[in-house]
């Protein structure tokens, strides 16, 4: 494909960057490299923007100084890569261009090198252009050159390096753990890696490194972290990608106070680093507290929680079957059109709650009860407000925690259908929480057992120790959750270290000793050994930098993610295997591989 002549490097080298020169560098000789990223040509004059990781810096060719270098600026194209060698000028007032920080000089070529030709880019560089996420997946190459995803990479670089400060400096040590391992007990499918030394096995590859760093305390590390890939195979969301990474944290002899004090550390150094102060320690809130005020165990707590009004309506005689159960609260939406309470009806239905209908008409009807429901929830004029309750008998051990949790996603919908609409969501402003106290164990309707809630090595809360056997419903774990607007950042728990405890959970969990033994029988065998009381944590490195660079999904933030679909456009994968290849770990397919 080569249309124009090829210079070599050989042994030039940059004096600046492209994001480096001022006024104060007028009459300097510099030398710069880069992609063309923009050109215009006036005739007598070419006018390159030269960009670099750090900048854009704007290079002149003026045919009267040098017709033959001019001639050769004239054979570049957008994306060429090219050095170029002059001298830093002062722009004239009225080319300044206040929009770089670069845009009050210009550098006036004397030597130019083409170091590489480009292909017509499949999208501009220019971050006001929307393009497809399939053409900028495919093309990821040039889509990471684009100024946002640089932005993105370059901040994700940066907090990584503050979170190994942070860590570093309260006396963890990273260690890794491996990738080829068996399975790990998160709760999703594992990704198999088969083997071919010994066909018919598989490893797993780790969903974390859980019963690895809980070995690292037996083996008497006392503070390890990881930044760490994890690999799950989930169905994918914006927060959500098949390999991951997790901050991942484990500490010997903790409370879950030494465990919040060391996340805190490096929380409020990844904010520093992406210039937001943030005040620790943060605020707490029980599960129970939350599924009562937000209906979920993780809240958005820049809009307000909502309230039980059951009481209020208890000796009412509402001729309107059932009560109000909840009253949501959305600020300053204004007037809601008939099509649009109907749907928020129906999405509400959907989920076994019936809405009432207005509001303005109950206080007209209702205004006693109104009055009370007002006050409660502090309504303020322009608010939507929107009274649910039941339709028929909410099911599971706890009723009243359905009724909640389904009035929180109906609060959810709410929230992001009107959020955007009145901006009611500032990106900059961070609400976190811990969130404590969860429950040890979730009621499986379909198969009518208890599971672990998070997984089956948290302890449980000292007072709760009995409710082990005998009451599972309300048995807490000594787990947590790190919540940010809305998201789960971490999650993390204090782990059970005596093996007499962890039978009666596996116990409770309706394991027999031959399946534990054979899931994590490395794992009870070394909490015999001596091992010491010991907790931990895991963040989302991902969700921690989708935030703090204001984007909407973990993939602007992973430099080659995969789709939906788990699918990487760029290098096309997954794809089918050689027979050679499944031939030599004894594998026959049951399937065909899809034909591309
Ligand atoms: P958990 O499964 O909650 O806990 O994961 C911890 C954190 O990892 C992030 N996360 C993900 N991010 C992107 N894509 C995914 N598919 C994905 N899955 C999880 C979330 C989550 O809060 N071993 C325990 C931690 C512990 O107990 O120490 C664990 O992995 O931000």
């Amino acid at each position: 494909m080569q249309t124009v002549p090829l210079d070599f490097l050989g042994d030039l080298r940059r004096t600046h960057d492209c994001g480096a020169l001022r006024l104060s560098d007028a009459g300097k000789r510099v030398l710069l490299m880069g992609w063309i990223h923009r050109r215009r040509d006036l005739g007598g004059v070419v006018f390159l923007h030269l960009r670099d990781r750090e900048g854009v810096t704007q290079v002149v060719f003026r045919m009267d100084a040098d017709a033959e270098l001019h001639q050769k600026a004239e054979l570049l194209g957008l994306e060429y890569v090219v050095a170029v060698e002059g001298v830093v000028d002062n722009r004239s007032k009225e080319t300044i261009n206040p929009a770089i920080p670069t845009g009050e000089i210009e550098v006036v070529c004397e030597k130019l090198w083409i170091l590489n030709e480009s292909r017509t880019p499949p999208f501009p560089m220019e971050e006001t252009v929307d393009v497809k996420e399939e053409v900028r997946l495919k093309y990821r190459y040039v889509d990471l050159r684009r100024p946002r995803m640089q932005r993105n990479i370059i901040l994700r670089s940066k907090i990584s390096l503050a979170v190994r400060n942070a860590m570093y400096e309260q006396g963890f040590l990273e260690i890794e753990t491996p990738f080829m391992t068996k399975s790990t007990p998160e709760g999703s499918r594992d990704f198999l890696v088969p083997s071919r030394l010994q066909p018919g096995t598989f490893y797993a590859l780790p969903q974390s490194p859980q019963i690895f760093k809980q070995i690292l305390m037996v083996s008497g590390f006392e503070k390890y972290f990881q930044i760490v890939r994890c690999f799950r195979d989930e169905d994918l969301r914006a927060d959500r990608q098949p390999e991951f990474t997790q901050i991942d944290i484990e500490m010997s002899f903790p409370q879950q106070d030494r465990v919040f004090e060391a996340v805190e550390a490096l929380v409020k150094a990844s904010f520093e680093v992406a210039g937001f102060q943030i005040e620790t320690p943060f605020p707490r809130m029980t599960y129970a507290e939350a599924i009562d005020q937000y209906g979920i165990d993780k809240p958005e707590l820049r809009l307000p929680r909502f309230y039980r009004v059951e009481d209020i309506f208890a000796t009412s005689d509402l001729p309107m079957g059932g009560m109000p159960l909840v009253a949501i609260r959305i600020p300053k939406v204004g007037a809601v059109s008939r099509k649009e309470r109907d749907e928020i009806k129906a999405f509400g239905q959907e989920r076994g709650l019936r809405v009432f209908d207005d509001a303005k008409r109950l206080e007209r009807d209702y205004p006693e009860y109104m009055a009370k429901v007002k006050e409660r929830c502090g309504i303020l004029d322009d608010d939507l407000v929107i009274l649910a309750g039941w339709t028929g008998e909410p099911k599971g051990p706890k009723p009243f925690d359905t009724v909640l949790m389904a009035a929180g996603q109906l609060r959810l919908h709410l929230i992001q259908r009107y959020a955007d609409k009145h901006q009611m969501l500032d990106p900059k402003v961070f609400k976190f929480t811990w969130l404590t106290e969860f429950p040890m164990f979730e009621w499986d309707e379909e198969e009518q057992k208890w599971n672990a809630a998070h997984h089956p090595f948290c302890s449980v809360l000292d007072e709760d120790i009995d409710k082990l056997q005998n009451d599972r419903a309300n048995c807490r774990a000594k787990s947590y959750d790190l919540v940010l607007n809305g998201n789960e950042l971490g999650s993390g728990s204090i782990r059970i270290h005596r093996r007499d405890i962890q039978a009666q959970v596996f116990d409770a969990l309706g394991l027999t000793k031959e399946e534990a033994q054979a899931k994590f029988g490395f794992l009870l065998e070394a909490l015999e050994y001596g091992a010491p009381p010991h907790g931990g944590i895991a963040l989302g490195l991902d969700r921690m930098v989708m935030i703090l660079a204001g984007e909407q999904s973990i993939r602007d933030v992973i430099p080659f993610p995969k789709t939906n679909k788990g699918t990487d456009l760029m290098c096309e994968a997954p794809s089918p295997a050689a027979d050679r290849q499944l031939r030599d770990v004894g594998i026959q397919l049951r399937v065909k591989p899809p034909q591309k």
